[in-house]
């Protein structure tokens, strides 16, 4: 199976989730436009990304994954970035200081357009049309021409892309993400946010640090650590054509590498071993991610593991565990015994998400407390087996908009018409997030002071 990889050959497997495109001379057409437009991102880029997913596979680092569910054509506004982006490093300075540990910064974002569907179809009022399947194929739109695939649609998806990544390399790199900001990334914050005190807090703290460190000769100005930050982005690489046009070889090492972002995952709809998306990803060497949800058997999953990382690279691979609060317990700790047993380096992430989605008053909704229930087993799950919990993947947005249930500023189930905005699945909004990154800080800190008291006791 190594040998005929070329970034085509998932063309001659079977494939789930394609959309029907009417004119498929257009789509090739546009497939061979892309094909002529720059990477959006660089190899060097994501293999540096994959060294720093190989310290969390090791123990030494944690992994921050998050973003929309779907992003839109229609919400692309600079301050929608921004306001994400504000939110993921409030988010990050938290972990960072509750795990003492280095934290991995990646978006689903700057590509994150196309969405796996659970029906073909979509009836409303006894109208039946084809699913919304992500802007990058068709429109949200509920009638007829909006919902046919239409290929022009992927050149403003990677226009759009381009556009996000470069705001975000800007914020990152250009002041925006300095530490010395820390203060004010909660300016946007809602008054009444019971998070706002508490983030507050750890913002003194950081400061009144930073002070000293300048007075002893440590800044941001001679310290590029301190004012910048690496951060990465990711999708589900669910089009393959759009993903094929985009896939490169990078000329220092004569390897292929997927160039529509830095790390790619397969979606738990589209992970046959002997389909298109597995035959695909097993030639491109970009970090990838592999979603695990409750029928993924450890005898798939090593499977899975053999054909996607046969060499056993740390940081190539992060499982991203959805498995639903109460599956959890069921289905992880098999999978860590398998993985162990066999000697596979891998990162474990846990979805918290797409395990958890109910329907209330008509909308999809996912209730906090089981979103927090679900880490929480996480963690008590690899504490028991000895493994690390490398990382946490969101759906997340840095507005207040009313998607998932509850948290300290409970959103009710009739609260959520007030702005349920998501053009598909419900997100954190930003207070739900950062409370949600305080409980995984404390969980961090715990642990530490259990290692710490083992070591000591020894
Ligand atoms: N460069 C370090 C890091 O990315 C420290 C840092 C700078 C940072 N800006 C940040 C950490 C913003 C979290 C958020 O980890
Ligand atoms: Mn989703």
């Amino acid at each position: 199976m190594a040998q005929n990889w070329t970034p085509g050959s998932w063309r001659q497997k079977p494939i789930q989730q394609v959309p029907e495109y009417p004119d498929a001379a257009a789509l090739a057409a546009t497939e061979a436009t892309l094909a002529t437009y720059p990477p959006l991102v660089f190899a060097g880029e994501a293999r540096r990304l994959k060294k720093q997913l190989a310290n969390v596979a090791e123990g030494n680092a944690f992994l921050l994954q998050g973003g929309d569910c779907a992003e839109s054509f229609a919400e692309h506004g600079a301050d929608n970035i921004r306001d994400f982006f504000r939110a993921f490093l409030q988010m990050a300075v938290v972990l960072t200081y509750g795990a003492q540990l280095p934290v991995v910064k990646v978006g689903r974002i700057a590509g994150q357009f196309a969405k796996p569907r659970s029906s073909n179809v979509e009836v409303l009022d006894g109208v039946t049309l084809p699913s919304y399947r992500g802007d990058i194929i068709n429109g949200i739109e509920f009638n007829e021409a909006s919902r046919i695939p239409n290929p022009e649609r992927q050149l403003d998806a990677y226009r759009q892309s381009a556009a996000t990544l470069n705001l975000l390399r800007a914020f990152a790199m250009g002041g925006y993400a300095n530490l010395e900001n820390v203060h004010q990334w909660m300016l946007g914050f809602i008054k009444d946010s019971p998070q706002a005190d508490r983030y507050r807090k750890l913002a003194d703290r950081i400061s009144e640090t930073m002070d000293f460190m300048k007075a002893i000769g440590i800044s941001a100005d001679n310290n590029p650590s301190l004012r910048e930050t690496d951060f990465f982005t990711s999708h589900e690489a669910l089009l393959l054509g759009y993903e094929e046009a985009l896939t490169r070889v990078d000329s220092t090492s004569g390897d292929w590498y997927a160039t529509s972002g830095h790390m790619l995952w397969i979606g738990d709809r589209t992970r046959q071993l002997d389909h298109a998306h597995v035959e695909y990803f097993r030639g491109i060497k970009n970090p990838i991610g592999l979603k695990c949800g409750p029928s993924l058997t450890p005898d798939n999953l090593i499977e899975l593991i053999d054909a996607l990382n046969p060499a056993n690279e740390a940081g190539r691979l992060t499982l991203i565990c959805r498995f639903g609060h109460d599956k959890v317990a069921d289905s992880l700790p098999k999978l860590i015994r398998a993985v162990e047993k066999e000697g596979r380096k891998v990162v474990w992430s846990c979805d918290p998400m797409h395990g958890n989605t109910i329907t209330l008053n008509h909308y999809k909704t996912r209730p906090f407390e089981r979103i927090l229930s679900e880490v929480e087993s996480f963690f008590q799950i690899h504490r028991a087996e000895g493994t690390h919990p490398g990382g946490i993947h969101i759906e997340m947005t840095g507005k207040d908009v009313t998607e998932c249930t509850g948290g300290a500023r409970a959103v009710t189930a009739d609260s959520l018409s007030d702005r349920y905005h998501t053009h598909c699945d419900p997100r954190l909004n930003a207070d739900q997030a950062l409370e949600l990154a305080f409980l995984l800080s404390e969980r961090m800190k715990s642990g530490r002071d259990e290692k710490r008291l083992a070591i000591a006791n020894a």
